[in-house]
């Protein structure tokens, strides 16, 4: 799979997780995206943060320091990476840890950033270690440094770059190396949005598109947005959809039922492979605690796919517990699929 594909979700993984799909980068939905600090919704502390660490750079005429957000997909890690560059007046130059492939490959890109530009490295856990090598000195001294030869007649050159700021950017933080972690000076793990801050996102996007919606209508597409608004936007552009043909384009509680009871959205935003997840615990293993490869093996999807998009919001809402011995289902996930409670599988 060439690499430009590889953070889409794959077409099972259905269109309503919180993954980057092909269609999110289209023009509507990018207009969508907030491009100053004051545009951006919810997450208040880290938006403090990052305004006095750029009110601070600036003053100081200097780079600000390097980021690293964590955080499940389509929560604003990609957001706040663009809006760093627009509040900095810096360019951004954005990449991946898997399109880094060489050494070569970030040290060409490197070499091109002038001072105060912004380098934004998406999913930077999934860097090659010999590329990130190549980090260390970049971010700590910002410099490079070429070894020549090798044994005994081994030279290095160093070359110095420009000031930048590195913004990385996570969904496991667990999986970044200790080295590359400490050199970033700010590091915020982005939350799930609360029902306010979504409500207030569908109004934004709502009056970007220029679709009416009213409030009973956004707080229904919030509620089922698993906290995170990349799917507010995508539920809202299929809302706008059948709220034009289904009625009359205002959209209503009644349109994003409607229209959500089609994609297979529910009243709490999961999705198929939500409910496929909770009844493969529920149904056969009983409740759990199972292993997250054998649900894997069991729904025969990725491991990864469970652990990054699927388990988040669950463990969020309470719908999944982790033990130690593995992911047990809660009651409230009993309820909700509409099993009948065995009191013994409580303990
Ligand atoms: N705070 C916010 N206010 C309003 N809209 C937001 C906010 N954060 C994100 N969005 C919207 O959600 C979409 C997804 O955000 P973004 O691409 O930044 O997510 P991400 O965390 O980088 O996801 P991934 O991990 O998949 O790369 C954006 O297109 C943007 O329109
Ligand atoms: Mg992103």
């Amino acid at each position: 799979m060439p690499d430009d594909v590889i953070k889409y979700a794959s077409e099972s993984q259905g269109l309503i997780s919180g993954v980057a799909l092909p269609e999110d980068d289209g023009p509507d939905i990018l207009s969508l995206r907030p491009e100053r600090l004051s545009d951006y919704v919810g997450q208040e502390e880290i938006v403090e943060t990052l305004r006095i660490a750029i009110q601070a750079a600036t003053q100081r005429n200097e780079p600000m320091d390097h980021v690293l957000f964590h955080g499940p997909p389509g929560l604003g890690k990609t957001t706040l990476a663009h809006i760093i560059a627009n509040e900095m007046q810096g360019n951004l130059t954005v990449t991946s840890g898997p399109a880094l492939e060489k050494g070569g490959d970030l040290v060409g890109i490197l070499t091109h950033l002038d001072a105060g530009d912004i380098l934004f490295i998406d999913e930077i856990h999934r860097t090659p270690k010999a590329v990130e090598e190549f980090m260390y000195p970049a971010m700590e001294d910002f410099a490079i440094d070429f070894i020549f030869d090798k044994g005994v007649h081994a030279r290095s050159h160093r070359y110095r770059l420009n000031r930048f700021t590195l913004v990385g950017a996570t969904t496991r933080v667990g999986l970044l190396s200790a080295p590359l972690r400490d050199r970033f000076v700010i590091f915020r793990s982005l939350d799930f949005y609360n029902h306010d801050d979504l409500v207030q996102i569908a109004m934004r996007s709502a009056e970007l598109l220029n679709v009416e919606i009213d409030t009973p209508g956004a707080v229904e597409l919030a509620k089922r947005s698993r906290g995170t608004p990349r799917i507010v936007n995508r539920l809202l552009k299929r809302v706008r959809d059948f709220s034009q043909v289904k009625a009359d384009g205002v959209i209503t509680q009644a349109t994003v039922e409607g229209a959500l009871e089609l994609e297979g959205v529910d009243k709490k935003g999961l999705t198929d492979l939500d409910r496929r997840y909770l009844k493969t615990i529920i149904e056969f293993y009983t409740g759990g605690p199972v292993g997250i490869e054998a649900i894997a093996a069991t729904l025969q999807e990725e491991s990864d796919t469970l652990v990054d998009i699927v388990e988040p919001y669950l463990l969020k809402i309470g719908f999944v517990l982790r033990t130690s011995s593995g992911r047990k289902a809660s009651e409230a996930a009993y309820r909700h699929l509409g099993f009948r409670i065995q009191g013994k599988l409580f303990s």
